[in-house]
This record gives structure tokens, C-alpha cells and sequence, in this order.
């Protein structure tokens, strides 16, 4: 990890730099570390220019360097974020953003955000993908030999899959945070003003209703969108402090109700949180019951994964999800695009690309929610 912040490091960069990282992002098509020759090609500028915006590209922990047979490149983390941050911005989503993250999970950096009108947002930026695309290699047909940059293409489909859910859930009123915008790696969404459950402990007011609302959501999410959260638990509900609604966050693992093991994923999930409030308000539910009710008079087909998904994703989506918005496009195309989004003729080379700081908030100090997750190590 970089010292300098996500966003301090973004408001350093100039559209030089920028289309110098989105060289690297393309040419990382064919290449896993991409030669310093091809950068230069294909960034059109000269060899002078370049290598001084990768050296501060790796000052600022942007881009890799390696020395082997030849000098080559690759994006970091920190790179692939400011390329997202880059484009959400550009598309007006967003405007502002936390100089910190309010949490640094297992599998995700996520920053507070707002809106041009103000509203508050999150951009959640996908670490390595926990899809369960990962433990069925027959997905990697899609990656095909592209996968010797995996975590760039797992934490894309990551994201995407969350984003999916989260859309999918939401049209059918499951209380999820609204899905805002998905790009590369990163899920923009609505903020929620809440605790984790697992930090509320017993201080629910309502615990009964509480947990009655999650029943009915995982009801909802199988019967009538068809698929299991996968991962849910005390950690992953957020409950708003004013209403005490639970919403249920952290969707990249979902799985279509006609895979094969998803009972038994669903089971977990009950499981997970029935065990919380038994445990915190001695509140009793039969599992078995639970599941007969959820899943009464649907049959189900029993698939292979690859087989589920595709009855839920469309050939598109899939290829979208792993390949890319360009998987389609030949890399001159992109390097055309690259070359209209940043002309860098002359002075334009030295332009700052720019983002706003959001102001720290008492709120987030204080609120052990915005800080660490619980379940997450430091990056
Ligand atoms: N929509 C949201 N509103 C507010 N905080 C959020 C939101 N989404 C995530 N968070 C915060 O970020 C943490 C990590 O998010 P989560 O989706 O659970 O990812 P991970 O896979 O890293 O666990 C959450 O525990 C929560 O504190
Ligand atoms: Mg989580």
C-alpha cells in the first residue's frame, strides 16, 4: 500500500498519467508485466515522458516495475481504483470522496462518497474476487488465456456479480443499499447510516421484528429472485439507526437457487443468523421449518454452477463481467478512445485530473461501523 491516500494520490496525477495507467490497463490484455517499448507505443508520447510519469506512477504506488529479461510494468490496486474513480467521476456519479476508507474488509476497500447533489454514497473497490466463479475453474473458458492478471479480472467480476444482486434484490424490495453504479472493480452504492449487527449486539430494540425482516428478505431473494446471498451473517446486515431496518450488504458470492449446493448455502445463512439471535436475545427459530417455508413449492433444477448462472446471466453479462465493458473491442479501438479522452498535445499533458475531499465526519470517528471490518485484516 501506497502512504499517500487513495485520493490525495488521484488529485496528483495529470491526464498524462492517467493515460498512461489506461495503457497499462489495456496492453495487460496481452501482457502480465507490460513492456516499457509498448507504453511508449502505444501511449503515443515520447520515451522521456513516459518513464518520468511511471517513475511517479510508482512513487505513488500506482503501477509495479519489474527487471527481468526486459522492464516492464504492471497496474497495482491503487492504479486500478484511480482508473475507476477516474471514470465515476467523469460519468457524474460521484463528486466527493473520503480521504480514508470507513472500512478495509477481507475482500474490499470501502470509501464514503457523494454525489454532484450531495447525496451520500459509498464506492465499494473489490480486492480478490469471491465469487464462487473462483472455486469452478470452468468459468476460466471466459478468462482463457488471459489469466495471468487474475485478481484484475476476479475483482471486476466481483463487483459486477454484487452489482447484479444488488440490482436484482433491490427491483424486488429486498432492503439492500440502492445500486448506483458499477465500474472495473468498484460498486458505487447508497450509503447507509447504520451499525453492523454483529456491533449492536443486544441492543436492539426490536429484536423480533428485526429478525423477521431478514426472514422475510431471504424468503424474497430465493422465491422471487432466485438466488442465496451466500455469505450472510451478523457482519454482513447493516441496521440503520433510525428505523432499525436491516439491510443486507456484501453480495458478490450469491449463488442461483438452482445450483446444486445452494440449499445447503441457504441452510448457512439461516443458520448464521439464527444462531446471532438465539445467542443475543434468546429468540428460538427451527431452521428446518424456516427452509420448508422459503422454499415450499419450488422445484428446483439442481444444477452445475456454470449451468445456474447462465439460466440467471445473460452470455453478455457473463462475458461483460469477466472480460470487460471492451472485451469486444480490438485494442486499437481502445487506444483510440484513450487518445480522445486524453489528448495530451502540449500543455493539456500537464492538466490535473481532479476529485473532490470529502470532509472527515465526527460521525465516522466515532461509529466503530466506519472503521475496520470486524471479519477483515488491514490490506
Ligand atoms: N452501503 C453501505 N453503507 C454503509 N457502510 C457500508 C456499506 N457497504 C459496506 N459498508 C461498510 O463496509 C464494510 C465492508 O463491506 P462489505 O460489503 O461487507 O465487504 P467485505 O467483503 O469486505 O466484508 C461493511 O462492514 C460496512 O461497515
Ligand atoms: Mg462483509
Amino acid at each position: 500500500m501506497s502512504v499517500k491516500s487513495l485520493v490525495a494520490a488521484y488529485n496528483e496525477l495529470t491526464k498524462l498519467d492517467l493515460r498512461i495507467l489506461r495503457v497499462i490497463e489495456v496492453a495487460h490484455r496481452k501482457y502480465e508485466w507490460v513492456p516499457i517499448e509498448v507504453i511508449v507505443k502505444w501511449s503515443n508520447r515520447s520515451w522521456e515522458l513516459v518513464s518520468k510519469s511511471l517513475r511517479k506512477l510508482n512513487a505513488l504506488g500506482m503501477v509495479l516495475r519489474w527487471r527481468g529479461s526486459y522492464t516492464g510494468y504492471r497496474l497495482t490496486y491503487t492504479g486500478y481504483d484511480a482508473l475507476a474513480l477516474h471514470t465515476l467521476s467523469k460519468k457524474g456519479i460521484i463528486e466527493r470522496i473520503s480521504p480514508t476508507p470507513l472500512g478495509v474488509g477481507k475482500e474490499s476497500d470501502v470509501y464514503v462518497a457523494e454525489d454532484p447533489a450531495g447525496n451520500k454514497l459509498v464506492i465499494k473497490f473489490h480486492r480478490l474476487g469471491r465469487t464462487s466463479f473462483r472455486q469452478t475453474r470452468k468459468f476460466r473458458i471466459w478468462v482463457g488465456e488471459r489469466r495471468h492478471i487474475t485478481w484484475l479480472y476476479e475483482s471486476r467480476l466481483s463487483a459486477h456479480m454484487e452489482y447484479k444482486a444488488l440490482v436484482m434484490t433491490f427491483n424486488a424490495e429486498v432492503t439492500v443499499p440502492r445500486p448506483v453504479a458499477v465500474n472495473r472493480h468498484a460498486v458505487v452504492m447508497e450509503y447507509i447510516d447504520g451499525l453492523k449487527l454483529s456491533e449492536i449486539k443486544t441492543g436492539l430494540e426490536n429484536p423480533e421484528e428485526v429478525l423477521g425482516s431478514i426472514l422475510d428478505d431471504v424468503a424474497v431473494t430465493f422465491r422471487d429472485v432466485g438466488i442465496v446471498h451466500g455469505d450472510l451473517s451478523e457482519f454482513n446486515v447493516l441496521i440503520e439507526i433510525e428505523s432499525e431496518r436491516p439491510y443486507i450488504i456484501d453480495w458478490p458470492q450469491w449463488v442461483p437457487r438452482d445450483y446444486k449446493n445452494a440449499i445447503e448455502l441457504l441452510r448457512r445463512d439461516l443458520e448464521n443468523i439464527t444462531t446471532f439471535f438465539r445467542k443475543e436475545y434468546d429468540i428460538e427459530i427451527d431452521i428446518e421449518e424456516a427452509l420448508r417455508y422459503i422454499t415450499e413449492g419450488i422445484e428446483l433444477k439442481e444444477l452445475e454452477l456454470e449451468e445456474a448462472f447462465e439460466e440467471i446471466l445473460t452470455q453478455k453479462e457473463l462475458k461483460t463481467y469477466v472480460l470487460g465493458e471492451e472485451a469486444e473491442e480490438s485494442i486499437e479501438k481502445t487506444l483510440d478512445k484513450i487518445e480522445r479522452e486524453f489528448r495530451t498535445t502540449g500543455k493539456e499533458d500537464k492538466e490535473r485530473v481532479t476529485i473532490g475531499v470529502l470532509e472527515k465526519e465526527q460521525r465516522n470517528d466515532e461509529n466503530p461501523a466506519h472503521q475496520k471490518d470486524e471479519e477483515g485484516y488491514p490490506n
